[in-house]
């Protein structure tokens, strides 16, 4: 019995020795330590030796099993080891390669143009006041000096949420961010409707109008309106108020003009021109061979529009002005077509 349990250590380890891969090692497993195999045999027998021989034999098959089972595990773990070394040496992995780029988001266009104005304006003192981007038609033309049927409504036409049993006060989406002008100064007017305090804001924010979309005309933009109420303001403050803002916003030698036009809500207006930055006012393309570009609408705040707003017109008056962030930015940029903005596709909106 110890010769045969010594033969079968002696031939199990032998077998080990040439094991090279994790398939044959566990084929060896079964054949030398399952079951089935000599030396279970060995156990299964023990009961029928003297009781001399029992503790003996048994002590040895147990020494032989311990002995070829810490073999096995020795050899598992040098094939495990052979593993690592083979793959590190065939699967390179070249660590001073370049990683991965990670998409970084950023601010749309009209995002980056709106809060470029904005910061411009709040430094020259206006506060920024949202309003409402739907709006009534009281609140969108009627308290600005658009009567119903008006003809300046043509300029806006509209997109109509509810109009229905609601007579002449349908409710639309706001076609500009004028509104604000009465949303802002009756709230600031209610905190002393005596003597309301002066007004300084800025109004930004999408506006909507009903146009048969082209490279020119959306029917969703962004304006940014300012509005100044106070007492003893002229023409000349909104002149010289534009045109420091031209020059923050185009460069220190941005040359403006004024030119009158016509709004229902204020009186006089006009309308400011930079002159062009890409021809210096020589005439190109992009400012239609005029040498000067349109940047906005302005004028001084009528009285109606005072006195819907809360301020007495005879003690108060007031400058407005309104302007397009994109088109700001098409200009800077020189894009010739406006879709770009809403098409969402980020071959336009990566480049910004
Ligand atoms: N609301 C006008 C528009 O959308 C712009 C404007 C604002 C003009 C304020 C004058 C004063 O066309």
């Amino acid at each position: 019995m110890l010769d045969k349990l010594n033969e079968i250590e002696k031939s199990g380890l032998e077998s080990l020795n040439t094991i090279t891969d994790p398939t044959a090692l566990e084929a060896w497993r079964v054949s030398t330590l399952g079951r089935s195999s000599p030396l279970m045999l060995v156990f299964s027998e023990l009961g029928t030796l003297s009781k001399e021989e029992r503790p003996v034999v048994g002590q040895a098959a147990n020494r032989v099993k311990t002995a070829l089972e810490s073999a096995m595990d020795a050899r598992a773990q040098i094939l495990r080891a052979a593993a690592l070394a083979k793959s590190l040496e065939q699967e390179t992995l070249d660590v001073t390669l370049p990683g991965r780029r990670i998409g970084i988001g950023r601010l749309h266009p009209s995002t980056q143009q709106l809060r470029r104005v904005l910061a411009i304006l709040a430094e020259m003192g206006f506060q920024v006041y949202t309003s409402p981007e739907v709006e009534t038609d009281e609140m969108n033309f009627q308290l600005l000096n658009f009567p119903p049927h008006h003809p300046a409504r043509e300029m806006q036409d509209s997109f109509y949420v509810e109009a229905g049993e609601r007579g002449e006060n349908p409710i639309l989406m706001r076609t500009h961010t004028s509104p604000g002008q009465i949303h802002a100064m009756r709230e600031y007017a209610s905190k002393n409707p005596k003597d309301p305090p002066p007004v300084r804001i800025a109004l930004p924010g999408m506006c909507f109008r009903y146009e048969q979309i082209t490279a020119r005309s959306e029917i969703q933009f962004n304006q940014v309106e300012g509005l100044a109420v106070g007492k003893g303001i002229t023409f000349a403050d909104l002149k010289g108020t534009l045109t420091d803002f031209a020059r923050r916003m185009f460069g220190q030698g941005a040359h403006v003009r004024f030119r009158a036009s016509y709004f229902p809500f204020t009186e006089p207006s006009a309308e400011m021109d930079v002159e062009c930055f890409v021809c210096g006012g020589a005439g190109c393309p992009v400012c239609k061979g005029s040498g000067w570009l349109e940047i906005l609408g302005c004028g001084m705040v009528h009285p109606i529009v005072l006195q819907n707003g809360g301020y007495d017109p005879k003690r108060y008056t007031g400058f407005a002005f309104g302007m397009g962030p994109e088109r700001q930015w098409m200009l800077r940029y020189r894009i010739n077509d406006i879709r770009t903005f809403w098409a969402n596709d980020v071959r336009f909106l990566e480049q910004f």
